[in-house]
């Protein structure tokens, strides 16, 4: 159970965060600007880890002079020791939360199982809508504007051993319009829901608020 108690230094320091992205980081961008404009309480950005070297995240990163790497599966021999840089990367950052903004490679199960209620993801759409295996980026809004739906949105939650099967902390829903393609689909709910959602559920953690009870959360406190 996660709560104001067992949040590591919520209270006498700040909560380090480690951000795991794969492409733009728009949604990196949006914690960098939360932290600075004060969105974002009693938080630090301890690293940023990519496993695409040309993820323009990266440069993000270091734009704001934040540590960055790339652990990439293609330097590695199997999938095994991929799997053990990509962890060795994230302990050496102490994380007191991992963050997946946009990171799309399986995360370990030794990982899951080590950053149980310490790790949140960000997903684009109303889970239990379009998520799963196969559900990322652009193929969500496809598959969103496929079947027809009117209403749409963004989803954080804790990652567990499941794909995006795990407690949901926060939801914001975002309309679909007529003419949409993926790609303003996908910008309009990056805008109206995943940029305010994902640094709030950082904000609601790092200050202690947010309890994981039988598979769901609990906000407030
Ligand atoms: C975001 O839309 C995020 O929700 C999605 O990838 C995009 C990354 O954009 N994540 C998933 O689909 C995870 N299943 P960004 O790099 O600009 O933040």
């Amino acid at each position: 159970m996660l709560g104001a108690d067992s949040m590591k230094d919520s209270r006498q320091g700040k909560c380090r965060i480690a951000v795991m992205v794969s492409g733009g980081g728009t949604n990196l961008q949006a914690v960098i600007d939360g932290v600075k404009d004060g969105t974002i309480t009693n938080t630090e950005i301890a690293g940023v880890i990519s496993n695409n070297k040309n993820a323009y995240a990266l440069a993000r990163a270091q734009e704001n002079h934040i540590p960055s790497r790339c652990v990439s599966p293609k330097d590695y021999e199997s999938r095994a020791v991929f799997n053990e840089k990509l962890m060795e990367a994230v302990d050496e950052l102490a994380p007191d939360l991992v963050v997946l903004a946009g990171f799309l490679v399986v995360i370990p199960p030794e990982m899951i199982r080590k950053y149980r209620n310490r790790m949140i993801n960000i997903h684009p759409s109303l889970i239990p809508s379009f998520c799963g295996t196969g559900y990322y980026g652009l193929k969500v809004h496809e598959a969103a504007l496929a079947r027809g739906v009117k209403l749409t949105g963004a989803t954080v939650h804790f990652v567990d051993e499941g794909t995006d099967t795990g407690p949901i902390i926060l939801q914001k829903a975002v309309e679909v319009q007529q003419g949409d393609t993926p790609e303003v689909l996908q910008r309009r709910v990056m805008e109206q829901a995943e940029w305010k959602i994902l640094p709030r559920a950082i904000d609601l953690i790092a200050n202690g608020k947010v309890t994981v009870q039988d598979n769901r959360t609990v906000i407030g406190g």
